[in-house]
């Protein structure tokens, strides 16, 4: 854990943040008393920036789970009138389409179902912002994907991308469950620091956290 993130820092940015909607609140309380994986403070105040900078139209986002990060984006700009959002699990998706009506926010949030490995193959048209939030093993995979839907100018973001500070350790340091996640999550991040498409930061805060322009056409395929 690096000095930026230890808990007091945490903790006084948490005293000083602004308060959310009575429904955000209860989602994320929903989602810490079950154990649903959400994105933290941090992540959120980091999107909501960049969407009410950026403004994009069409959002797609990858790991729904009870809706929470979509709904928190779809109120952080009115230029936001589409957000697909993919998610494989049923349960997930029950709540999350409650979640989504109590929010008000079906005219905007469609949710995608089924393993985004394949949905993403469907998937067609040209998207301002990304948001992949799912299986940390498999966003080298889903990298393609992103690079055809994400339009010239657009913003890739994902979470999670530090595994807990594990993916600056060598491989044979780390548990033996962890070494498939750990080689292909530093794959996608030598990714999105090479590919001649993208620029990106990359940012140890909440997970990790990478942010990506796409400057140019995508030319993986040549
Ligand atoms: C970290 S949670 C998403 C949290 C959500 N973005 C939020 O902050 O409110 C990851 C979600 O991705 C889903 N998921 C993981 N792999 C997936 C895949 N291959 N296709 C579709 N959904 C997937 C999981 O079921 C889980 O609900």
């Amino acid at each position: 854990m690096s000095h930026i993130n230890n808990q007091n820092i945490l903790d006084y940015l948490k005293a000083i943040r602004g308060k959310d909607t009575l429904i955000i609140e209860q989602i994320r309380r929903y989602a810490l008393d079950n154990n649903v994986p959400i994105i933290k403070d941090e992540m959120k105040d980091f999107l909501q920036v960049i969407i009410a900078a950026v403004k994009p139209v069409k959002i797609l986002e990858i790991g729904t789970a009870i809706g929470y990060s979509s709904i928190i984006m779809s109120n952080s700009s009115e230029s936001v009138k589409q957000i697909i959002t993919l998610e494989k699990s049923e349960e997930m998706i029950k709540i999350a389409g409650k979640n989504i009506t109590n929010a008000e926010k079906n005219s905007i949030i469609k949710i995608c179902i089924g393993d985004a490995e394949k949905t993403l193959e469907e998937l067609e048209g040209q998207f301002d912002l990304i948001f992949m939030d799912a299986a940390k093993g498999q966003y080298i995979t889903f990298l393609p994907h992103c690079l055809r839907l994400l339009k010239k100018g657009g913003i890739l973001i994902s979470d999670n991308v530090l595994q807990d500070g594990y993916i600056a350790k060598s491989r044979w340091s780390i548990p033996r469950r962890q070494r498939t996640i750990h080689r292909r999550m530093r794959q996608y991040l030598w990714e999105l620091n090479h590919n001649s498409a993208l620029k990106t930061a990359i940012l140890p805060i909440a997970d990790g956290i990478t942010l990506s322009y796409k400057t140019e056409e995508d030319n993986t395929d040549e």
